[in-house]
């Protein structure tokens, strides 16, 4: 892996979403190797308690190096949680040889770049049947599953459970001012999430609510559409080396409805509350542990949220070729 591979992979990996935009990762460079660290100083203390989003965050990051050492031809080889003591240690990430990429990591990692969190009113216009199993297969083949709510009567139950976990984050004074220390008023801000990045006030309640970072400013109030397309992220287990598998599935549908030109937005609030998150498991069946609720459709994307260098997250352990 020369210098220059080794950059391009680093700043794909960096473009992964994270909750608030905290970015969560380091990465340490050795001969061959890249090591995924977790940067518990950037675990958000009240929204991820125990920090299962974060490493999630990181196992999109993970999922973004894959996609870029492969666009470069380089054949992967990832352990998950290497070493037992080191549960910082996410990911460790070999490359030796050199294998043609193949046409659907191409499309994947060309998506890196254009993929971002869309809060803003999506179409009404249906996501149809063909994309909706091309991301039903994006999670199964990083060894998740992605429930999308097609059935009337889940869609609705589930539906009022979001919008009482969003409702209770935005009463949570603790959750707020954590918030609000992640809204990145400054433009030179490298990490937090721009005003311009939230959607504007709806002008009917809509059915799902978003989350918002900072004041409406003089946005215009728009119609949300009615029942956006809602899917649930499930792992078998709920360990920490599932949250970073979980991160990666989710970095794949992300960027495949990316390709397919479907945006997306976060509904975590159901899943970073614990009673929320019981509840969201239970309506689902008990069929597994739920790890992201994920709004897709077709909308305008908004301005690219701003990312820390490379040269900050990373360490190089030994001089690269
Ligand atoms: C695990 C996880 C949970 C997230 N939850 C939310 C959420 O509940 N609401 C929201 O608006 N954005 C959520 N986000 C999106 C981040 O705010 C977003 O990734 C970050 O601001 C960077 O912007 P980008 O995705 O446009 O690159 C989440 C991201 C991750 C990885």
């Amino acid at each position: 892996m020369t210098r220059c591979q080794l950059q391009a992979a680093l700043e794909a990996a960096v473009l992964a979403p994270s909750p608030h935009n905290s970015q969560p990762w380091r990465f340490e460079v050795t001969d061959g190797q890249v090591d995924v660290l977790l940067d518990e100083s950037r675990v958000l203390a009240v929204a991820d308690l125990g920090g299962r989003e974060a490493r999630m965050s990181c196992g999109a990051a993970l999922f973004n190096l894959r996609m870029a050492l492969r666009a470069q031809g380089l054949p992967v080889y990832v352990s998950l949680m290497p070493v037992a003591e080191r549960r910082d240690l996410l990911a460790r990430v070999r490359v030796s040889g050199h294998l043609a990429a193949r046409a659907d990591e191409l499309v994947l990692y060309r998506a890196i770049p254009r993929r971002r969190t869309n809060r803003r009113p999506f179409r009404d216009d249906p996501v149809g049947g063909d994309v909706q199993k091309a991301l039903r297969q994006a999670a199964l083949h990083e060894d998740a599953r992605l429930v999308l709510l097609d059935r009337p009567e889940r869609y609705g139950a589930v539906s009022t459970l979001l919008r009482f976990a969003e409702n209770a984050q935005r009463q949570d004074v603790d959750f707020q001012d954590e918030l609000l220390a992640w809204v990145a008023e400054d433009p030179d801000r490298l990490d937090g999430v721009p005003p311009l990045a939230s959607g504007p006030p709806p002008l009917m309640e809509p059915l799902v609510l978003l989350r918002q970072y900072g004041s409406d400013g003089d946005k215009r109030p728009r119609e949300y559409e009615q029942e956006p397309l809602l899917g649930v992220l499930l792992t078998h287990r709920d360990s920490a080396r599932d949250h970073v598998r979980a991160g990666q599935a989710l970095q794949r549908v992300l960027l495949t409805a990316t390709a397919g030109e479907v945006s997306t937005s976060f509904l975590s609030a159901a899943v970073e509350l614990p009673a929320s998150r019981s509840a969201l498991r239970s309506l689902l069946g008990d069929e597994g542990y739920p790890q992201a609720v994920l709004r897709f459709g077709y909308g305008y994307p908004p301005p690219h949220t701003r990312r820390r260098p490379v040269a900050e997250v990373s360490t190089c352990l030994q001089t690269q070729g």
